[in-house]
């Protein structure tokens, strides 16, 4: 894609589609991030009806209450749930305060399974990370707690206002990812330019968790010229 807006209109249009195209409700995981962001206000102008849709969110912050305003949960709604019309019953997030993390993520873990994901749609971290799964996570990974790799919080730390960064999240896992019947991944800016050429032609190994995607089915890569200009 020549820029940002084009990719933002580009991953706003796959999603509409899947939404529009299936007879049935569909199941869609969500990132956050600085990249979706164009896709979400793509999307709150496209008058898609959510009434059926059902949304995961793709990681949360360990420790924060679904209402903070550094929460993942909070960012999605304030970006996208509230402008759709989407019902509360159909939205699943993690909470990261949760007393019994293992079991919270067990639990997400097994609604996931139940219901199948469609669609989702990643983000990728500087250093290969897709939603918290950074390097050295087994491909076989489902929904858990994980540490925030150092790069991550450094990078993260920057978005984050008042409070101290939390060092661990939840996060879907690896396999749960690839176990969704359609990926999308999106990466924007020159920053992404590096991560991109060594996910595209790397090997695909646990260094680079995002390289085990070059082996799903039906995965698409959009990116901005920036994001490709390594390639
Ligand atoms: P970004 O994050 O969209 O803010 O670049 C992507 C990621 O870390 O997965």
């Amino acid at each position: 894609m020549k820029n940002y807006a084009q990719l933002s209109k580009e991953a706003a249009r796959i999603l509409a589609d899947q939404i529009n195209n299936k007879k049935h409700s569909s199941v869609l995981c969500l990132p956050t991030g600085s990249t979706p962001l164009g896709m979400y206000n793509e999307i709150k102008n496209m008058k898609i009806d959510f009434s059926r849709v059902t949304i995961f969110i793709l990681d949360e912050y360990v420790g924060l209450d679904i209402k903070d305003k550094e929460s993942y949960h909070y960012y999605l709604y304030h970006n996208l749930l509230k402008r759709i019309n989407i019902c509360k019953e159909k939205i699943y997030v993690i909470n990261g305060k949760a007393r019994n993390l293992k079991k919270e993520c067990d639990a997400y873990e097994r609604k996931i399974q139940k219901m199948g994901l469609d669609l989702i749609f990643l983000g990728i971290g500087l250093n290969g990370h897709i939603g918290f799964n950074e390097p050295g996570t087994s491909f076989s990974s489902r929904t858990r707690v994980v540490k925030l790799s150092d790069s991550t919080l450094k990078r993260n730390s920057k978005n984050f206002r008042k409070k101290k960064i939390p060092l661990r999240a939840v996060t879907v896992g690896i396999k749960t990812i690839m176990q969704a019947k359609r990926i999308v991944l999106l990466a924007s800016g020159k920053d992404k330019a590096d991560i991109i050429s060594k996910f595209v032609n790397g090997e695909i190994s646990r260094k680079i968790p995002a390289s085990i995607l070059r082996k799903h089915k039906h995965i698409l890569v959009i990116l901005d010229e920036d994001a490709a200009s390594y390639l």
